[in-house]
């Protein structure tokens, strides 16, 4: 087992299956332009050998499927299909919900059964205004389609103080009605948002979401599992909701992810641009590639912050959330 000296290992991986998505969300990308795969992504039996090489190597427990939009992926279908055979305890999907419908087959044959949708807005115009992609009703549909089938879902909101903060109660409601845990991500200082004034002017955080939420709910702290990141809540008689605070309570303590994005390259730190491939690992037997995938997650955890997130270069799009 690799552990680091804050006691913190590799428990949680996430895999980005594409840098590319349909959606172009004004805090994600700067111009407007829709995200293209990263060149030499691996393909869906490659990322599942990467996966498979890390389960044995690390520790690994959880996986989450991200990206960009992991469904826009066409080898989504191959890599969804092989985690049965993965034998781990947990298997999530982060997706902004617009092709749920029509990847329906390929969700409900496999072996995840949770997922987190993206949603920032319960208001269509507004919708459009800030993901520049795909439409809201199509999303609703498509969390109706995956709690039909019994799936356990959170929405993910990133509240933003000039576009959507009034939208911060209505989607609780919506949440609670349907026994959804929300979950508002305070924003992260990444990407674009670092080099222009975008992070200062649109965060709106634990503070500013409590207290809106104050208005016209009760609320008390509820527990959360040891290596959650959200600072979870209860609302008597409604249901929960928790707030992912980057910023205002950091989790890098307890972090115990690791991230494979769609190139082959692995990450310990989402506040860490460093990165180590393990391309060339993927096609070597086992016993020569596991050596050196341990020696290479080593150094991996040692990119994780001791304390907060800092921010850095690198966008979600490329590593996932
Ligand atoms: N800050 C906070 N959340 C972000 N996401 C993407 N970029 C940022 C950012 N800068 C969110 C998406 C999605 C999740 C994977 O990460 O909205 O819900």
């Amino acid at each position: 087992m690799i552990v680091d000296k804050q006691g913190r290992q590799f428990r949680n991986l996430r895999v980005s299956l594409t840098a590319a998505c349909n959606y172009a969300c004004t805090y994600c990308v700067p111009n407007g332009q829709r995200l293209q795969p990263a060149a030499h992504e691996l393909g869906g039996d490659e990322l599942l050998k990467a996966v498979a090489l890390l389960v044995s190597a690390g520790g690994i427990n959880k996986l989450r499927i991200t990206g960009g939009e992991p469904l826009l992926s066409p080898k989504f279908d191959v890599f969804a299909a092989g985690l049965a055979d993965l034998k781990l305890d947990d298997i999530a999907i982060t997706t902004n919900g617009q092709l749920i419908e029509r990847k329906r087959e390929a969700l409900l044959g496999s072996a995840i059964k949770r997922a987190n949708i993206s949603l920032d807005t319960l208001d269509a115009q507004r919708f459009s205004e800030i993901a520049r992609g795909g439409d809201l009703a199509t999303v609703l549909r498509g969390i109706d389609l995956l709690q039909d089938a019994g799936w356990k879902l959170k929405v993910n909101m990133v509240p933003l103080r000039s576009a959507n903060a009034d939208q911060i109660v209505p989607l609780l409601e919506y949440c609670m009605e349907r026994d959804i845990e929300l979950r508002y991500i305070e924003l992260m200082n990444m990407g674009h948002l670092r080099t222009g004034n975008g992070f200062a002017k649109d965060f709106f955080g634990m503070e500013d979401i409590l207290q809106l939420i104050g208005k016209s709910y009760e609320y008390s702290r509820a527990d959360a599992p040891f290596d959650s990141t959200s600072v979870r809540y209860k609302v008597p008689g409604h249901g929960h909701f928790g707030i992912i605070a980057n910023e205002s309570a950091p989790f890098c303590s307890t972090c115990t992810r690791l991230r494979l994005a769609s190139n082959g390259d692995i990450y310990g730190c989402l506040s860490n641009s460093n990165h180590h491939s393990m391309k060339h690992l993927i096609e070597l037997p086992e016993h020569e590639a596991l050596p050196q995938l341990q020696a290479l997650l080593g150094n991996a955890l040692q990119d994780k912050q001791d304390l907060s997130f800092r921010g850095e270069v690198t966008v979600m799009k490329f590593i996932g959330g």
